[in-house]
This record gives structure tokens, C-alpha cells and sequence, in this order.
């Protein structure tokens, strides 16, 4: 393929994906299969590799995020971004109907949004290109975040159709429900503190550092305002179906309506039917459609004269607090729930509510038996939000935290700079003990099929395990003496112990439940230390060298690997010839010349294909890497380099060397 026949090719490659990428993010509708989507896009990106000049920044390819540190540009609004006033009752709309009436003589109608409840931003495209996507900040200024919104897979790098050349468009990026329970989910199995809602997860994702985490977190956006010079239309309703058209994913609740009645409908019927919505909302925008109105209304210093937000009451029930439960999780971390009396809340019933920490009680000034408000918000559990004093008991019993575990007794302790209290009796704790086991069996780590919670519960009751290790002595007998356990299914999780010690070293390491050491985490450290040998007698510095490795875990790991139970456990699981190493297959003529180094190429080889160099670079045990960081160690230069690339490379220092001096490198 010569480069004009690449040029066409390319430009069909990014044209479909992009559609497809709309109809299958934006749309809801998608057309082609995954399979077939991935096969399109290795075709762009094995193209994009054979001729480097021809990869656009908008390209497709483009979203996978990189691992630069970006700490984030500041960037001046060039609109500044307000909010609104917000109502809670029809009444208050009515009040802003009448409002509105008072200025204008103008026939006019409204338009009717949903208020998304994530982090908003503001995109700006140039020629149909995305250029800049900067958070609210102070609204006067925000962060620069446009590498992270590049991951959005709904918001389009490139435009489509009859585009303004120069305008802004804002929405509101969100973390759909789904995303966010299987987040916290992963969070706690780590022992991180959860996300209190999605929005707090969206707005965390969005200041993430690293952009390929960003990537996998899954981020969707609405866009619901457009802003600039010579728009093309007049009603901000037809504005938002033309954006539409260019690739934007806009509500399709969005309706228009003619009268304050019409909106009361909105209102009420969105009060009930956004529990179907896959993200969260909390409450409806109700805006003038006329842009022109909207421009002769103005704004006052803080919020539009022409739009208001209407916020949906977050459900709210009043119960009795009969007593303060802890549970006792496995990382030793000791969570408070609320025992109330039942009560229904929006539709279902409520005993338990969260109140996350110590904190929270000291704030709320609990005492038991108070009458408390509970409200389900943006959360999915129940809180308690408020006391009703006028109605304590004035010898009620105030509710202080636990001083020591409930479980075992030992006294707790609380680490600086978290608002979490501990149990550090990790050897004794039952619920500690168990979890850990619970952990190990678990599908991702080493996945012993027929052992769940409550054989693990009996086994431990029975006196017959307390630490993983004792998992692989245990007897035939030792399983069929149990109440309920059969000859079947003793036979099943022996098997599968048996073949847990195929489980590869990445997975094994995941089990051991290090805090702060997740699958990815896991899986970095194993590639990059290859064996628990190095690992446990890795300094701070080693280990920090590692990808996506900081203090933090660092600090976590060289912690757990001092206490001499744990050096006993990992003795007593090499005995039982689990893997404790990559069992790599070495490859002919591989060494570890290039180890630790990160390579980036551009340009066209003599001697390499791109492909050829990429693997030779991997062979000799480097990285070969997208885009141009500090972190990078050296830029391979062939005929025809990107320009940028060199420029870029130039700046930060990165020594240019060719095919030549990085053969020699290996030898
Ligand atoms: S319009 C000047 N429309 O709510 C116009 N905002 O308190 C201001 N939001 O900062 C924005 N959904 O983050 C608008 N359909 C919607 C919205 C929406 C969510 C957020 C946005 C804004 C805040 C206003």
C-alpha cells in the first residue's frame, strides 16, 4: 500500500469507527459487533503505524489515554461558567415564570432538561477538531483536562456535518450506576475507601493523574449548552438536535413546553421515572428556548436570569435509631451502621443506614433512641442526614464510638490523616481471618470452585483454617466430617486446589490480599519484579520504580512483607508449589539490555518494519512506548519523523538516536 492509498484508507478507518463509536456510545444503537469493531480499529492502528505522518491526534486510536503526569494546566473561561438558582417547589417555578413575564412582552416558550448530577465542563472544538475540555474551576477558570476527556468515548474528537468553525459546548460528565457500583466494588476489595457517589467518583476520575486509568473507568457525557458567534439556530432546543448531528450525545428527554402547567408535568413525571436512568440525576433544568431572549435577559453575578433549576426532593423519612452495630471488614477497617426502626423509603424498607465513620456520629451528636431523617440522595444507601431534637430524651444515652473491636476485643487504633478506625489484631480477628480466606478463593484470585463463604465459615468454626495456608492440608475426611459436605463435593474443592497452583503468579500475588495491591496492581508488580523473592526484598525506591506504583503501596508492601507471619505464610504456600514467579518463556536471543527503559519510535526503518522494532525493543526487555513523557528514555528516529515528536523530544532533553545506535545498544 503506497502512502495515498494508506491516506484514503485511514481517513475511511477513522470516518466508520467514529460513526460507530457514536452509535454505540451516543446512541444506544449499535451496528456492528465488537469483534468486528476490533478488527477495524487493529487495521487503523497497524496502518497508523506503517506511516506515522499520516495519525491525526483526532484519530480514533488516540483514546486510549497515556501515562504522562499532567499536573493541570489553568485555563481562563473565555464564557464564564455559572450556576443556577435553585427550587424546590412548583410554587418557586411559578415565581420564575412570573419573573420572567415582568421583563419580557415576548411570546415565549420553555425548555424542559434533565439536571445531570456528575462534574460539568466545558469543550472547546476548533474546525471540527476538539481542542480544549476544561473543568468549572472557580468559573472564572478551570483545570485542563482535555487528555482525560479524550478517554470519553461520547464525547467526539471530530466533528461531523454543518459545525460552527469556533464554539464551545458544555455538559455534564458522569459515572453511570453500573460503572460506579463495580468501582467502589473493586476500591473495597483493596481496602480503599469507597466513592460516596457517582459524582464524586466522576469528578475524582476526571483529576486522575494518569489518563489510561482514566480510560478504563468508563466516563460518559451529556452536553446540553452551546456557546459562540454566529450559532445556527435561534431556539436553544433546535440548537441542541443540530449538536446533535455533529456527534454530541444530548438528552432525548430533553422537551420543549409552552406553558407552566406543562412543565409542573415535566416535573412530576421525572420525579418518578429517573430511578429507570442508567446515571444519576437530581433535578430538572427548565431554560428559555429563544437564545435571543435568553441574551436580553442577562445574568445577575451568580446565576442566568433566563434558566433555573428545579432540584427533586431527595426521599426523605423520619425513624427511630434503636442502636449503633460495627462491622468489621477484611483489611481490619471498622465501619458504624445505624439499626433504625423500619420505615419505607422510596419503595423499599429500610432497618441499616450507613454512617461511614466516627466523624459522622460526632457531627450528627447521635444519642440513642433520637428521631433521626434518613434520605437516599445520590447514594445508594440510606443515610442519616438529621436529628430532631425537640424530640430527644433528655436521659437518652449518647452513642460514642467503639474503643475497641467488636469482634475480638482488641483495642483499635486510628492512622494519621484517615478517619477510619482500625482492628490491628489480623492474626485473631474472625471477620479479619475469614474475609482474607474469603478474598484468596475468590474468581480472580485463585478461584477454588466449591468453596464459598459458608464452607469457608464451617471450616473455620471447626478450628480447621485460619490463614490461607491451612486451606491446602486440608483432608478428604477433614471435609466430608463437615455438617452438609458430601463426598462429591469434598472431591470438587480438592481438585480445584490441586489446580490452583497453576494459577500464574500475577493472580497469586492478588490473593495474598496485600492492602492496596488490586489485579492491576498485582499484575504490574509481578511483570515488573518477576518473582515474590524480589518483590519481598525490594526497596521503597524498586518498588516505586515499578509502573503506576507510588508511596502509598509501596510503603503498603514493604509493610506486609516485614511481619514474620507473612514471610511463615508465603513459606508454607512455596512448599505447596504455588507460583511464586513468571514462568516466562524465554525467547531466542532475549536479553534484559534495554530493561527499564522506555522507547518511543517515529519516522521509517532500513532495517526494521514498525512492528519489527516494537518487538525488538520488547525482546531486548524495554518498553516501547506512545507518546513523549520525561519518563521517556530515548527517541528512535527514522526517515520522515513526526515533527512534533521531535520537537517534543528536543524540549525535554530525550536523547535522538537511530536504528543503528539502538542495535548497539543490545549487543
Ligand atoms: S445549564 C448557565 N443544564 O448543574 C447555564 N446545567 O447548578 C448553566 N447541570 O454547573 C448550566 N445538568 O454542572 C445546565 N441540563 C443541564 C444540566 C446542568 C446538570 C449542572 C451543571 C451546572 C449545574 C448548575
Amino acid at each position: 500500500m503506497n502512502q495515498q492509498e494508506a491516506a484514503l484508507r485511514i481517513a475511511y478507518l477513522c470516518e466508520e469507527l467514529d460513526r460507530h463509536n457514536y452509535k454505540y456510545y451516543s446512541l444506544n444503537q449499535p451496528e456492528i459487533d465488537d469483534y468486528t469493531f476490533d478488527q477495524l480499529m487493529n487495521e487503523l492502528i497497524a496502518l497508523e503505524q506503517s506511516f506515522p505522518d499520516l495519525l491525526h491526534e483526532t484519530s480514533p486510536t488516540q483514546r486510549v489515554g497515556n501515562d504522562i503526569n499532567q499536573d493541570f494546566k489553568q485555563v481562563a473561561h473565555k464564557y464564564q461558567m455559572l450556576s443556577l438558582s435553585n427550587t424546590y417547589t412548583e410554587e418557586e417555578v411559578a415565581d420564575f415564570d412570573q419573573r420572567i413575564r415582568k421583563l419580557t412582552d415576548e411570546n415565549f416558550e420553555y425548555v424542559c432538561e434533565l439536571k445531570f448530577d456528575g462534574t460539568s465542563i466545558s469543550l472547546t472544538y476548533e474546525n471540527g477538531k476538539l481542542v480544549r475540555a476544561v473543568t468549572r474551576g472557580d468559573g472564572e477558570k478551570g483545570d485542563d483536562v482535555t487528555a482525560n476527556v479524550k478517554t470519553i468515548k461520547s464525547i467526539p474528537l471530530r466533528l461531523h456535518g454543518d459545525y460552527p468553525k469556533e464554539f464551545e459546548i458544555r455538559g455534564e460528565i458522569v459515572l453511570p450506576f453500573s460503572v460506579f457500583e463495580n468501582l467502589n466494588r473493586e476500591r473495597e476489595e483493596i481496602g480503599e475507601q469507597p466513592f460516596a457517589n457517582p459524582r464524586n467518583a466522576a469528578s475524582g476520575t476526571l483529576k486522575l493523574q494518569n489518563s489510561s486509568i482514566v480510560a478504563t473507568r468508563k466516563l460518559d457525557a451529556y452536553l446540553y449548552h452551546v456557546l459562540g458567534n454566529n450559532l445556527p439556530e435561534d431556539g436553544h432546543y433546535a440548537l441542541l438536535q443540530h449538536a446533535a448531528t455533529w456527534g454530541f450525545k444530548t438528552s432525548e428527554h430533553t422537551r420543549k413546553c409552552k406553558s407552566i402547567e406543562e412543565i409542573f408535568d415535566f416535573l412530576k413525571e421525572w420525579n418518578v421515572r429517573r430511578k429507570d436512568l442508567p446515571v444519576a440525576t437530581d433535578g430538572v433544568v427548565i431554560k428559555i428556548d429563544s437564545i435571543n431572549l435568553q441574551q436580553e435577559l442577562g445574568f445577575t453575578a451568580k446565576s442566568p436570569r433566563w434558566a433555573i433549576a428545579y432540584k427533586f426532593k431527595a426521599e426523605q423519612e423520619r425513624t427511630i435509631l434503636h442502636a449503633v452495630s460495627y462491622q468489621v471488614g477484611r483489611t481490619g477497617a471498622v465501619t458504624p451502621v445505624a439499626n433504625l426502626e423500619p420505615v419505607l423509603l422510596s419503595g423499599t424498607v429500610v432497618r441499616r443506614a450507613t454512617l461511614h465513620n466516627s466523624d459522622v456520629i460526632a457531627n450528627l451528636d447521635l444519642h440513642l433512641g433520637d428521631t433521626v431523617f434518613i434520605e437516599k440522595g445520590g447514594e445508594i444507601i440510606p443515610k442519616i442526614i438529621r436529628v430532631d431534637l425537640s424530640e430527644r430524651h433528655p436521659m437518652s444515652e449518647k452513642v460514642d464510638f467503639i474503643t475497641h473491636c467488636p469482634e475480638c476485643n482488641t483495642e483499635l487504633i486510628k492512622q494519621e490523616g484517615e478517619s477510619a478506625f482500625y482492628c490491628p489484631n489480623e492474626t485473631g480477628c474472625p471477620p479479619q481471618l475469614k474475609g482474607k480466606l474469603e478474598h484468596f478463593i475468590g474468581r480472580k484470585s485463585m478461584d477454588i470452585d466449591g468453596l464459598g463463604s459458608e464452607t469457608i465459615d464451617l471450616l473455620f468454626q471447626n478450628g480447621l483454617v485460619q490463614n490461607v495456608a491451612d486451606l491446602y492440608d486440608l483432608s478428604f475426611n477433614d471435609l466430608t466430617n463437615l455438617d452438609r459436605m458430601g463426598e462429591k463435593s469434598a472431591n470438587r474443592i480438592l481438585e480445584s486446589l490441586e489446580t490452583s497452583r497453576s494459577v500464574p503468579f500475577e493472580r497469586v500475588l492478588f490473593s495474598l490480599g496485600i492492602r492496596f495491591v488490586g489485579e492491576t496492581v498485582a499484575k504490574k508488580l509481578a511483570r515488573g519484579l518477576k518473582s515474590i523473592v524480589k518483590i519481598s526484598s525490594a526497596s521503597l525506591e524498586e518498588l516505586i520504580a515499578v509502573d503506576e506504583i507510588g508511596t502509598k503501596i509501596a510503603e503498603s508492601i514493604l509493610n506486609w512483607f516485614k511481619e514474620l507471619k507473612n514471610q511463615n505464610l508465603i513459606e508454607r504456600l512455596k512448599a505447596q508449589h504455588l507460583n511464586f514467579e513468571i514462568i516466562e518463556q524465554f525467547k531466542e536471543g532475549q536479553t534484559e539490555k534495554l530493561a527499564g527503559l522506555s522507547i518511543i519510535v517515529s519516522g521509517t526503518f532500513e532495517k526494521f518494519s514498525r512492528e519489527e522494532l516494537k518487538n525488538f525493543i520488547e525482546l531486548h526487555g524495554g518498553k516501547n512506548v506512545s507518546s513523549i513523557s520525561t519518563k521517556t528514555d530515548y527517541l528512535i528516529a527514522g526517515e520522515n519523523i513526526g515533527p512534533s515528536k521531535l520537537e517534543k523530544a528536543e524540549k525535554l532533553k530525550i536523547p535522538i538516536i537511530s536504528e543503528d545506535q539502538l542495535i548497539q545498544l543490545t549487543e
